[in-house]
């Protein structure tokens, strides 16, 4: 199925089961776009090795195309073809691939992975994930796929195919629904083409549980660049404010609360964990803002989220999507 423009393409929603899998895999092939789920959010994907996709990918998203993308693939074997693993990244791949780890390695000058994808950097994001649908076509495609999250770009990044077709309908040919994403916040992304590891994005997995196995990991600064548009100030962000460490809550404010004395008198309530999970609250963070985003209230305020595992990811998206520019 050839892709005419962005503009004439219809989006189909298909169930994620087997012929719907089969059928992705030759959209893909043909230089088409799917959306499909992984266990941190939905990914906009197309074929890593052809460069008229992942030129697609970007004009679907209206992504600045300096922001390289995060490629996908079936194994750790599949990935040594496409990126250069030291001893650091293979351990690192055997602990937590299939998983939300996303690798930033040195790219393999025989790999197949079009230059676009990673914006002409001589590096390459990397990750197995760990979802049946990702997997099944990772393993039916047989190729590298690049795949963003499936929102426009800066965006609240999206967690059931509704939200795809929210942001993305008319620009993805094929959305696989395969329900709700566990884990609910995208990868880490661990930068290890220098001698020390860095910390571009926390995500899925957590911080500490990467230090366990290599050691020392610093965080991502000024000297690192804008390597990761996860990393530009504004992202992540709906159409009202949002006011962090809410200690009280306005009429004209929607509250997104956390655990289980949440503060009363806003306009609308949601709460990202009763029981004051990060877990439970990463699952829920970006349909939650979703939902209680709107033209009606003045901002969002959020209640403070602890910082330990999957809070730090939790905790750096509420601050990107709470910065004005
Ligand atoms: O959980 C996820 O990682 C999701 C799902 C779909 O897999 N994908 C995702 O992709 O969040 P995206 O494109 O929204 O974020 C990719 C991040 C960006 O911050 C990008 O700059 C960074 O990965 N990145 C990609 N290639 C890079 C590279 N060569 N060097 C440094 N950062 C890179
Ligand atoms: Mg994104």
């Amino acid at each position: 199925m050839a892709r005419l423009t962005m503009r004439e393409a219809t989006t189909r929603v298909l169930p994620a089961a087997e012929a719907a899998i089969a059928e992705a895999a030759s959209v893909l092939r043909a230089g088409g776009l799917v959306a499909f789920p992984t266990e941190t959010v939905y990914g906009l994907g197309g074929d890593a090795t052809q460069a008229k996709a992942v030129a697609a990918i970007f004009a679907a998203k209206e992504r600045p195309q300096f922001n390289p993308l995060i490629v996908h693939v079936a194994s750790l074997a599949a990935a040594e073809g496409e990126a250069e693993f030291d001893d650091r990244a293979r351990r690192l791949a055997r602990r937590f691939w299939p998983g939300p780890l996303t690798l930033v390695l040195p790219r393999r000058a025989d790999g197949s992975v079009d230059l676009l994808a990673a914006a002409g950097l001589p590096t390459l994001a990397i990750r197995v994930p760990n979802h049946p649908v990702a997997a099944a076509l990772l393993a039916a495609f047989a190729r590298p796929v690049a795949a963003p999250s499936a929102n426009p770009s800066g965006r609240v990044s999206p967690t059931t195919a509704d939200h795809v077709v929210d942001g993305l309908r008319g620009r993805v040919d094929l959305v696989l629904d395969g329900g709700a994403c566990p884990v609910g916040v995208e990868s880490t992304i661990l930068d290890l083409t220098q001698a020390q590891p860095v910390l571009l994005r926390p995500g899925g997995v957590p911080l500490a549980s990467l230090v366990a196995q290599i050691g020392p990991i610093r965080a991502a600064d000024a000297r690192d660049g804008i390597k990761a548009p996860g990393m530009l100030a504004r992202h992540y962000a709906p159409d009202a404010p949002i006011r962090l460490a809410a200690g009280s809550v306005g009429p004209r404010e929607a509250l997104l609360a956390f655990g289980p004395s949440p503060l009363t008198g806003a306009r609308r309530m949601l709460n990202l964990s009763v029981r004051g999970d990060v877990v439970e609250a990463a699952a829920n963070l970006y349909a939650m803002l979703r939902a209680l985003d709107g033209p009606d209230i003045a901002a969002i305020a959020v209640m403070a989220v602890p910082g330990d595992g999957l809070g730090a990811a939790i905790n750096d998206r509420l601050r990107r999507a709470a910065t004005r520019d």
